[in-house]
């Protein structure tokens, strides 16, 4: 077996053997093979596709390329979720205690943001004193008493995805549905979750353009999940605007406080669909009980103790959770609207870069980030506006705020037509089916 006869039988859309992927990744992974045949055999994955079985051992490789997380020193169900990305995405924060209030354990780890990403460390770090680097013991011991930790990943986690995610990266690699499925699910099924609720995000701000490849990719997924043993379902969800009004990273903190205290938004419908469906997957609810008790969490303040709680166990001031207007926050500068009409459509990726712009997301893994800069949205897309409103607060601190603010502004389209009404989930898929919204 060769790597050359390998890349050579892909590239004429012939199906891999078990043996066949085996060998190519684990021989990259161990620096037997170079990248340049690596990205060889990426592109032609890229061009011809996967079959499932081919994408089952991609992803098998992937995931037994480093330490797979054992949960069993937890009591009770563990419960996850994983966004694909998207911008404002900050579900996690408020649905980690609010589940853990809910009878369930969620011991998470998460990713930091690169870039136009956030990532949810680099958003729980703008909490003074937060540690999201616990020792494995420390990390059980706080979800066994509290319900929810989070903390980064660890280094040995799928580290083949590690390697081939940044080759990926520079070689035009990322949008492939067998190659997402194998990066994503591999990490999922390292990190030790019993049931797993993928929430794969479709428009400008995602990597799924179209709903309809997002579902290709939610069906992927599920299928390899639950081969893998696991209950994985997954919801289909639009970023075709940030989720969150307050994107940045003590901004989103302050979003999540604002949702534990009952507000209600994007963000929150949304945070309460993942947890109702997650509920349910954990075999503890039907869908009735599950709305009921997502419900009442977030509105009788529990699920904002709970946060408190967390942040308290992994050593963050918790002055932050009972006064967030204490966040230290850039100047505001807003952006207007030039003419009359309806907010049209958003070029999220674009609104995203403004955060990293600003010097609150990183270019590149070395980069400090401000968590003190960001935006507020003042409107959505549907939303009737007149020549002179706020389209947009801008936090900054004097680090390319007139190039943001041009950006925003050209990324904000007004028509006088409104569009078509969107709603936040369009699909949830299952193993046997796709619902509909
Ligand atoms: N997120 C991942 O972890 N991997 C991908 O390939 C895409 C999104």
């Amino acid at each position: 077996m060769t790597a050359y006869d390998i890349i050579e039988k892909k590239r004429y859309g012939k199906e891999l053997t078990d043996d066949e992927i085996n060998f190519f990744i684990n021989g990259y992974t161990l620096n037997r093979i170079p990248d340049y045949q690596m990205s060889a055999l990426l592109m032609a994955i890229c061009c011809n596709g996967m079959s499932e079985n081919e994408t089952f051992a991609l992803t098998n490789c992937m995931l037994h390329s480093g330490d797979i997380v054992d949960m069993s020193k937890i009591d009770g169900i563990v419960v996850d979720k994983h966004s694909t990305g998207g911008v404002g995405d900050t579900t996690t924060l408020a649905l980690a205690p609010l589940l853990a209030c809910c009878g369930v354990k969620v011991a998470k780890m998460s990713g930091r943001g690169l870039g136009f990403t956030g990532g949810t460390i680099d958003k729980l770090e703008s909490i003074p004193d937060f540690n999201t680097s616990l020792s494995q013991e420390k990390f059980f011991e706080i979800v066994n008493k509290v319900g929810c930790c989070v903390i980064g990943q660890t280094e040995n986690l799928a580290p083949a995805d590690k390697k081939l995610y940044a080759l990926r990266d520079v070689t035009a690699t990322i949008d492939s549905i067998p190659l997402i499925c194998g990066s994503i699910m591999s990490k999922k099924l390292a990190s030790g979750a019993q049931a797993v609720l993928l929430d794969v995000k479709y428009g400008e701000g995602a990597f799924m353009k179209t709903k309809e490849r997002a579902v290709e990719l939610a069906q992927i997924m599920v299928k390899i999940g639950n081969r893998a043993g696991k209950k994985f379902a997954a919801l289909v969800t639009d970023m075709s605007e940030p989720l969150a009004t307050k994107v940045g990273n003590s901004l989103e903190i302050i979003g999540a406080i604002e949702v534990m205290k009952g507000k209600r938004n994007r963000l929150s419908d949304e945070m309460s669909l993942v947890a109702e469906k997650l509920l349910v997957l954990s075999g503890k609810y039907d869908s009735e009980s599950a709305r009921h008790a997502v419900e009442s969490a977030l509105t009788d303040g529990r699920a904002l103790a709970k946060f408190k709680e967390m942040v308290e166990a992994q050593g963050g001031n918790t002055i932050f959770v009972d006064h967030p207007e204490k966040f230290a926050l850039g100047e505001t500068k807003d952006v207007t609207a030039d003419k009359d009409g309806y907010v049209y459509s958003m070029r999220t990726e674009e609104l995203g870069k403004a955060v990293t712009l600003l010097g609150g997301g990183r270019m590149v893994k070395s980069d400090v980030i401000d968590h003190s800069v960001g935006f507020e949205m003042r409107v959505s897309i549907g939303d009737k506006v007149t020549a002179g409103d706020v389209l947009v607060t801008v936090y900054h601190r004097d680090k390319n705020t007139d190039l943001v603010c041009d950006l925003i502004k050209n990324s904000i389209e007004i028509r006088d037509e409104m569009p078509a009404p969107k709603k936040t989930a369009y699909a949830y898929v299952t193993e046997n089916e796709v619902e509909y919204y």
